[in-house]
């Protein structure tokens, strides 16, 4: 029915078109008309009564303009409003535990989302159906289902629990779902979508480990070992999954091609306890007749070098594989090829490759053929059969590491020392690919570094014993392309050493790599500085979130540190799709937590150190924050454990007093220091820091209780909550509201963590905005620094947090960007104002921690937030506020139910805003600087537009409840 009135619509603009030819003229009249009349179906599917708001929506001037056909057009399509949207409501991005169609997923539940797409406003959904098969033609035909809903009244459309007939390993997953809204007659089904399981119990690999048999030096880098197989198949192949895993990294090959685009497979987990696999649909890259698979090993974080004291295998000397090619024919029967005694071994090109260290490789040594079948691999060795269990095995949760862009060199610098250096013109983590011609036995050099000194030569001291080097020996055959395997650099200057010919730009591609982890915000205003800073906080992400959160990537470091994860995290939600990515590196924040519930300082924990305060409480900070950003529960309950023995091990060191004072802390690192000997710095006490984060991972733990039903437990931290803010009062806060550190920082927590009373708080938020007016500038650390904006602001301080935001002189956030920088360094003066750098034991331009400013600019300047009633983004807080000279803003972020915008601008006469509310939401906006009579939608008198609703009227400014839609708010000025 709906399809055919589609039709008919298009038959007739398709008749207006050509009636009109000779007259180009009434083509726009009769075609204005049509067009108004299209819009109105969607302000008449609103069932809304007020005449008034339908025609006021009429862009100025053409309701006149609307001839006679036009006018019948009109009455037609609104009188089939109500048909129209019901068709109108569109499934899109439909997801299986966050992933589109996911291969090899190991959750017994998988739980299902899609977003609504349509233009009219005040969409909410009011009830779904979903219904899965194991084949599409099955869930096409509605036969032999193995999981049907029925409708269900309901608003979720996230986090949607599979309940059906319980799944076995390797089962692919069709599915499909409906909704009905407050508006229509149900939604079309959406697409097909699926997820597939994985193996789901350790006995389903068949397979054995097998470790090259090739002589290895464990002590330092060896050449990577190459493995390959034949294998005949006899009938055509209907599917094939490859599962496999390796210790040390692994590229695998089959029949002359690399497998799939994950990079630095198997990722870096946990491996002892948790060791991920990987599931490829092979299906293409398989033949009837005779096939070839291969792999190459590189050590990787499994035995490469590790920690910064030039430590190595972290996890094991010997680098192994296992796979199980599954294969079924057409006719329904089975095989399986696997890594076994068959299987051959020996070394080739990579002769060095390390995740530090960069790669040595000689093209000379290429073993050409070897993934392809009939290559003579006489000389090669055989394989070390193991026996080994597959306990530790895990389906690959987060998302995978891939080659996400590509960029260009801008130019070509010669330096004073005599370096041929390129700039990127980005500080980028990767690698370069070389296009190169020349003669066979040519070695060039390329080393890696994120800055050039005062001078203008290349710089690498910060690197400390990385070399971050990539050697490339030429074979001397017509063009040769080049890019390493298991290593990635942190660069913006490359120095290129020994390049045949003259070396151009085009020689060298920037290969930028990381998790791929859909953007999902972005940020915009007037001032040039505040978007690069915008932009340096998104590549600090991009260059630090390579599987797992790092805290730089280009030193010998480059590791899952607990802290500076936990203080981006927020932000890390609003750039990117991150939901997927932390609950993998959560696992292993649960793995390897100490037996007595403290937490390493890193993740995955190779430095076997932790308690930390600020540092630890990711165990219990990120997974509220995840809860937080996609309404995800089930991170809570997976989680729950990890995060309750966290903060029981922080009272067992407290005791009764619930004051924390011992311990080894970072506490508030990296603060502002000074040998100013009336101000020495601005060092917060460690007890002060550990008893205020105590407090706070207990409240959290306490609301996390609360929503997962665990009454108990809820009242059990709340009382303790309660129990250590009066403890802090008491030991930290004097009658007259000082605190016993005098810091911004103490002042943050203090307020932050809602360790006062009422009355405090205020006289705390002055100390803290006299501290800052006294400064000029901040004095934060890691700890201080996310919070100190925000919390300005929530006290009536934003010009002080503008202030803040806008200075250019270091400490700032803009002070970097003024020595050219392209991504967040780790410290406030990593190049000094005299162009000279900071310590060189510890001095990464790359680190992401200090972009936690990027949470404000969302929530506050671009005002766009969660509201904590409803988490998810399922009620959406729009408030922005106006300052810092600012004349405009946009931002935007794709929540879980869609894109919500939020943008304002500042005009001569009036100030504008722009606001985009997705589907299936709602959310209160505040429209500042407005009474009740100057505010506009569209043109039309806010009052009058019924779908928009009055709430209260605020210090500054209006508040409304809105549904989905775009709304153009306008503020005139008398
Ligand atoms: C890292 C930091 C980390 C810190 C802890 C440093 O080496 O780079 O980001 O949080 O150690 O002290």
């Amino acid at each position: 029915m709906n399809t055919l009135f589609l039709t008919q619509i298009l038959q007739f603009k398709k008749n207006i078109y050509q009636k009109s030819d000779a007259n180009p003229d009434s083509t726009v009249w009769i075609w204005s008309g049509l067009t108004q009349a299209l819009k109105m179906k969607d302000i008449l599917s609103l069932k809304i009564k007020d005449k008034s708001f339908i025609f006021n929506r009429l862009p100025k001037g053409q309701k006149v303009q609307m001839n006679f056909l036009g006018l019948i057009a009109f009455v037609w399509i609104s009188l089939s409003a109500t048909t129209i949207s019901a068709a109108a409501v569109k499934l899109v991005n439909t997801r299986a535990e966050y992933k589109a169609n996911p291969i090899g997923i190991d959750v017994l539940h998988p739980r299902l989302s899609w977003e609504a797409t349509t233009d009219a406003r005040n969409i909410l959904q009011t009830a779904y159906e979903i219904k899965a098969a194991l084949s599409e033609a099955d869930l096409q035909a509605g036969k032999n289902l193995i999981w049907t809903t029925g409708k269900i009244n309901s608003g979720q459309s996230n986090q949607v629990k599979y309940a059906g007939k319980e799944l076995a390993s390797g089962q692919r997953v069709f599915w499909q779902v409906r909704v009905w809204s407050n508006n229509d007659n149900g939604s079309p089904w959406s697409d097909i979508a699926f997820w597939e399981m994985g193996l789901l119990n350790a006995s389903d690999w068949k397979a054995p480990w097998i470790e090259p048999a090739v002589n290895v030096d464990t002590g330092k880098s060896s050449p990577s070992p190459y493995l390959r197989r034949e294998f005949e198949l006899t009938k055509n192949v209907k599917k094939a999954q490859l599962y496999i895993t390796s210790h040390g990294l692994y590229e695998c090959h089959i029949n002359g091609k690399k497998t799939g685009d994950q990079l630095l497979t198997p990722g870096w987990t946990s491996y002892n306890k948790r060791l991920q696999y990987q599931v490829y649909d092979v299906t293409a890259s398989l033949k009837k007749g005779k096939n070839a698979i291969g792999a190459v090993l590189g050590d990787g974080w499994y035995s490469g070098y590790l920690v910064w004291k030039g430590n190595r295998n972290a996890y094991g000397k010997k680098l192994g594989l296992l796979a199980q090619l599954t294969i079924t024919y057409d006719d329904g029967t089975q095989e399986t090829v696997s890594t076994d005694s068959q299987w051959k071994s020996t070394t080739g090109p990579i002769l060095e490759s390390d995740i530090y260290n960069g790669e040595i490789y000689d093209a000379r040594m290429e073993l050409k053929g070897w993934d392809n079948p009939g290559y003579d691999e006489k000389n090669w060795k055989g394989v070390v059969v193991l026996n080994e269990d597959k306990k530790n095995l895990v389906a690959s949760a987060g998302p995978p590491v891939k080659a996400i862009q590509e960029i260009k060199p801008i130019k070509i610098l010669y330096t004073p020392q005599g370096d041929t250096v390129l700039d990127m013109g980005q500080n980028m983590v990767g690698w370069a690919r070389i296009k190169v011609t020349g003669k066979a036995g040519t070695k060039i050099t390329l080393r890696h570094a994120e800055v050039l000194d005062k001078k203008g030569n290349f710089y690498t001291d910060n690197l400390r014993l990385a070399k971050q080097t990539v050697q490339y020996t030429l074979k001397g055959i017509g063009e040769e392309v080049y890019e390493p395997h298991f290593t990635f650099q942190g660069f913006r200057f490359l120095a290129v050493k020994n390049f045949p010919g003259t070396l151009k730009l085009e020689n060298i591609t920037g290969v930028v790599v990381h998790s791929d982890m859909p953007v999902t915000g972005s940020f915009e205003c007037s001032d040039p500085l505040i978007n690069q800073l915008a932009h340096n906080i998104l590549w600090g992400q991009k260059g630090n979130f390579v599987d797992v959160p790092t805290d730089c990537p280009q030193r010998d470091e480059r590791l899952g540190w607990t802290g500076d994860a936990q203080v981006f995290a927020p932000t890390a939600c609003y750039n990117m799709d991150v939901a997927s990515f932390f609950t993998k590196w959560m696992r292993d924040v649960e793995a390897d937590q100490f037996k007595d519930g403290s937490v390493p300082w890193v993740i995955p924990d190779v430095i076997k150190q932790g308690g930390a305060t600020g540092w630890a409480d990711v165990a219990v900070i990120i997974p509220w924050t995840i809860y937080q950003f996609y309404g995800d529960t089930g991170i809570l309950s997976i989680q729950y454990q990890s995060m309750k023995a966290w903060v029981d091990y922080m009272q067992k060191q407290t005791g009764s007093s619930y004051i924390w004072t011992n311990g080894n802390h970072f506490g508030d690192w990296l603060a502002f220091a000074t040998t100013n000997s009336d101000y020495p710095g601005a060092t917060t006490d460690k007890d002060f820091i550990a008893t205020a984060y105590f407090a706070y991972s207990t409240s959290l733990l306490h609301k996390a209780a609360a929503v997962l039903g665990k009454k108990e437990d809820a009242k059990k931290y709340e009382t303790l909550y309660q129990n250590i803010k009066m403890a802090f009062q008491k030991e930290f806060v004097t009658s007259n509201a000082r605190l016993s550190s005098s810091t911004q920082t103490a002042y943050l927590l203090a307020l932050e963590f809602n360790l006062l009373t009422e009355a405090q708080q205020q006289m705390v938020a002055k100390r803290l905005a006299d501290d800052v007016k006294k400064f000029k500038h901040l004095t934060t650390g890691f700890l201080g620094t996310p919070l100190i904006c925000p919390v300005l602001s929530k006290y009536g301080y934003d010009s002080l947090a503008f202030m803040l935001l806008k200075r250019k002189e270091y400490p700032s956030w803009l002070y970097p960007i003024t020595r050219g920088a392209t991504t967040i360094w780790e410290r406030w003066d990593g190049m000094k104002p005299d162009s000279s750098f900071q310590d060189i034991g510890m001095n990464s331009f790359n680190h992401y921690s200090y972009g936690a400013i990027g949470y404000w600019l969302f929530t506050r300047v671009a005002g766009l937030s969660l509201n904590n009633d409803a988490p998810g983004f399922k009620k959406i807080s729009i408030h922005p506020v106006v300052g810092g000279d600012l004349t405009s803003v946009a931002a935007e972020h794709k929540s879980m139910y869609g894109k919500i915008v939020s943008g304002w601008k500042v005009e001569k006469n009036k100030f504008t805003m722009n606001v985009v509310i997705p589907p299936n939401t709602t959310a209160e906006v505040f429209i500042p600087s407005g009474t009740k009579e100057n505010i506009f939608e569209n043109g039309v008198a806010v009052s009058s537009v019924k779908l928009i609703k009055f709430l209260e009227s605020k210090e500054g400014g209006q508040v409304y409840l809105v549904g989905s839609g775009s709304y153009n708010f306008e503020v005139r000025k008398n």
